[in-house]
């Protein structure tokens, strides 16, 4: 059974940590070895995208205390930004007194478009797919059959009308692919376009895009969490205090956009980085969750904060997210297979209920700071530690600067020189 609270990760060397982390998880020197070489070769990557020059690596850190549905589990995170990984695992910390994150997600349904153009009558038209529905979707469903062993799929077909654009109008059908444990853009895409011709003959029109929609609002995943409103206390502030500045904080992002976005994007901090790390389509994750955010016409929060009938304090998040286990990216690229390996997921219903768990732990960090002493503190001894590197220290010169720079509320590189040279 892994366990995520590893006491003093914070503390270790990069190599104690690793040791740790083999420890808990059961991993293998090669599982470690993938993180510790970045994972591929020049000659991998060269198979994997075009024009390849070299690599461009990013830092792997391990976000603890994550308890989800019941299961501890350690999460990666790929990313270059100080204090998210502290953060996540802070709040993670806290859920747990409250059960940690209860996650669900839909079945893994996601959503080809065509595009027919070219119809006399919209109407007719529609109503004809309708009547051949059925043998649509059998024809969709017989093109991957690996899929459909797994229990996958084609699910359901729909056609809407755009009677007004700049082409005037046209038609849309919507087919529905369970794609299980894949991220499913191949099996959408090729779907899609095997079904083209038919839809054609169907129509009299023509299909013009065949391509799945980044709007997988019908592959979403939710996460809750109930933080104790006692363990929310630190320093001067109560933990009532604590609670309503982080409803107040949401309160913003739920009526204002300019806020949402700001808001959002620390749920995307979460999320995103282990959507990298576990060799996934960032972009795809990036465009639907901001596509949901403004399904009701007007762009808002993602997230939602309130209290409980005991005063605690309640976080929800609900949000498209097409990730997956078995294909691209997450296959190829030992460092991804390390992540899941070190996640124990099985499914990518399983990883899409962890990523969406740490998006709130990670929303939840970003509020409680601005909501309380303000996000610059936290951030202050890391960015410290960089301005530290800048003025040229290195080895225990790098802590030694920047603490005192962190004391003095001095960070900038003149006085990291200086306190360099004292030293
Ligand atoms: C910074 O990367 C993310 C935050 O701006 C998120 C937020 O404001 O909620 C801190």
């Amino acid at each position: 059974m892994t366990t995520s609270r590893i006491s003093g990760f914070y503390n270790m060397t990069i190599e104690e940590r690793r040791q740790k982390l083999a420890d808990a998880a059961a991993l293998t020197p090669p599982d470690l070895g993938a993180w510790t070489s970045g994972g591929i070769s020049a000659e991998a990557a060269d198979h994997m995208i075009e024009n390849v020059v070299g690599m461009h690596s990013l830092p792997l850190g391990i976000a603890l205390n994550f308890m989800v549905n019941g299961k501890d589990v350690l999460v990666p995170m790929t990313l270059e930004e100080p204090s998210v990984v502290a953060g996540a695992s802070f709040m993670a910390k806290l859920a747990r007194a409250g059960g940690g994150y209860q996650a669900t997600t839909t079945d893994p349904l996601m959503i080809g478009q065509m595009q027919v153009i070219n119809v006399t009558n919209l109407n007719e038209a529609k109503l004809k797919i309708y009547e051949k529905k059925a043998e649509l979707l059998a024809e969709a469903d017989s093109i991957d059959p690996i899929l459909k062993k797994f229990g996958g799929g084609a699910r359901d077909l729909e056609v809407r009308i755009f009677n007004d654009s700049p082409i005037g109008g046209f038609l849309v059908v919507h087919l529905i692919y369970d794609v299980r444990d894949a991220m499913g853009a191949n099996a959408v895409n090729t779907a899609c376009e095997r079904l083209a011709p038919k839809i054609e003959a169907i129509t009299g029109g023509k299909v013009h895009l065949r391509i799945l929609s980044n709007l997988a609002d019908r592959r979403i995943a939710r996460a809750r969490c109930t933080i104790p409103v006692k363990s929310l206390a630190f320093d001067n502030f109560s933990g009532e205090q604590v609670r309503d500045g982080i409803i107040a904080a949401y309160a913003f992002a739920a009526v204002d956009p300019y806020r949402a976005a700001t808001h959002n994007k620390g749920i995307m901090n979460g999320v995103d980085s282990v959507v990298i790390a576990t060799g996934n389509d960032w972009r795809a994750i990036e465009a639907g969750a901001h596509a949901y955010a403004v399904k009701n016409g007007h762009y808002t929060s993602l997230s939602t904060w309130g209290k409980d009938s005991e005063g605690n304090l309640v976080g929800t998040l609900e949000m498209p997210m097409a990730v997956g286990i078995v294909g691209g990216a997450t296959k190829v690229h030992p460092a991804a297979q390390a992540a899941v390996k070190l996640m124990g997921v099985k499914t990518a219903n399983e990883l899409a209920e962890i990523i969406v768990s740490v998006g709130l732990a990670q929303n939840m960090a970003a509020l409680r700071a601005l909501a309380t002493e303000g996000i610059q503190r936290g951030h202050m001894s890391l960015h410290a530690r960089q301005v530290a590197i800048a003025a040229g220290a290195s080895g225990d010169l790098v802590e030694k600067v920047a603490a005192q720079m962190v004391v003095e509320k001095v960070v900038r590189i003149d006085r990291a020189e200086e306190i360099l040279k004292s030293l």
